[in-house]
């Protein structure tokens, strides 16, 4: 495999884009060193960063004590001490379990990288997990390097080409490339905002229970077959392995009574579905039955969710080159 651009070399202003994500098999667990299958969306955040007299957030001088992403990345990612004005819209619900916050800190941390002179896309890997970490304070590099990298990725998995390994202490993630299958998925989001980092702690409280380890592998079998399922092409297989996913979230405490009836509403038109992200509330992401796209994305929408028909976005975070808006 090619190895990725890296981000080049700008002057401010720079705008940057990258892409939010969504979970296939494996969230939570891969918290723990379990496999994770997970690809782009086509859906962005997007920044422009320009020189100004005060740091400011969509034009609030409060948001770097308020925005602790924007904290992390400017402390992590502008040694400069010129002040930097920062606009950021995106495409992705927040605290939905789609990545809103991952495609930020990578958009984010691209174009500040950029303007001090560019970075290989490894560092950019390591620098967004450090900031989503560091504002989070739990989680896995799993959402970030989706964000960086773009397309398919799995975590953890030894499957596909080596992209790069993430650490934290002595905690390591192994990330690398596999195959889009090229399918259309259908994700539900239920409008129940959640935290991740709350979501991830009450999880991993569930798994130091006795019946932890045996549940915690029984994730990592499900997502290493579901990864050789995508692999193949096998959405039949796909679908069972996602509703038998989705049983084991339930069993860790992440689903949610909205989310059981969005899964509910999806299931005629569905091979499978399961929650997506960190759940207890967020989305759902269902593969929809061949031609049943449209109808998926009908019977969610009448069950109350926000409905996308989405596709993964081979590309990873990058500059918009030439555009500057106000
Ligand atoms: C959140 O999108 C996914 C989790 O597995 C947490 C993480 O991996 O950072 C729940």
């Amino acid at each position: 495999m090619e190895p990725l651009a890296p981000i080049p070399s700008r002057p401010l202003p720079v705008s940057a884009r990258a892409p939010g994500k969504c979970i296939v098999f494996g969230e939570h667990a891969v918290v723990r060193g379990s496999p994770e299958l997970l690809f782009a969306l086509d859906l962005d955040a997007q920044v422009v960063v320009r020189p100004a007299p005060r740091i400011e957030l969509n034009s609030d001088p409060r948001g770097i004590e308020e925005n602790p992403y924007f904290r992390a990345a400017l402390a992590r990612g502008w040694p400069d001490p010129a002040p930097v004005s920062v606009r950021s819209v995106t495409q992705l619900p927040k605290a939905s379990g789609l990545g809103s916050s991952a495609a930020f800190v990578a958009a984010l941390s691209a174009a500040l990288a950029s303007a001090s002179g560019g970075l290989e896309r490894a560092a950019l890997a390591q620098r967004a997990f450090d900031i989503e970490r560091e504002a989070q304070g739990v989680g896995s590099p799993g959402d970030t390097s989706a964000s960086v990298a773009g397309g398919f990725v799995t975590v953890n998995a030894g499957e596909g080409a080596p992209l790069w390994s993430v650490a934290s202490g002595a905690e390591r993630w192994d990330v690398r490339r596999v195959e889009d299958p090229g399918w259309v998925w259908v994700i539900g989001y239920s409008g129940v905002p959640r935290s991740t980092a709350d979501a991830v702690r009450a999880v991993a409280r569930r798994l130091e229970e006795p019946d932890g380890p045996r549940i915690l592998e029984a994730f990592g079998d499900v997502a290493r077959a579901g990864i050789e399922a995508v692999g193949r092409g096998d959405r039949e297989a796909t679908g069972r392995l996602l509703g038998r996913n989705q049983e084991l979230l339930r069993t860790v405490g992440a689903s949610h009574p909205r989310l059981e009836e969005l899964l509910r509403a999806a299931g005629p038109a569905a091979e499978g579905a399961k929650l997506t992200g960190a759940g207890v509330g967020g989305s759902i992401v269902a593969l929809p039955k061949p031609g049943q796209e449209t109808e998926l994305v009908r019977r969610l929408a009448r069950a109350g969710a926000l409905p996308f028909a989405v596709r993964c976005s081979p590309a990873g975070a990058s500059l918009v080159e030439g555009a500057a808006p106000g």
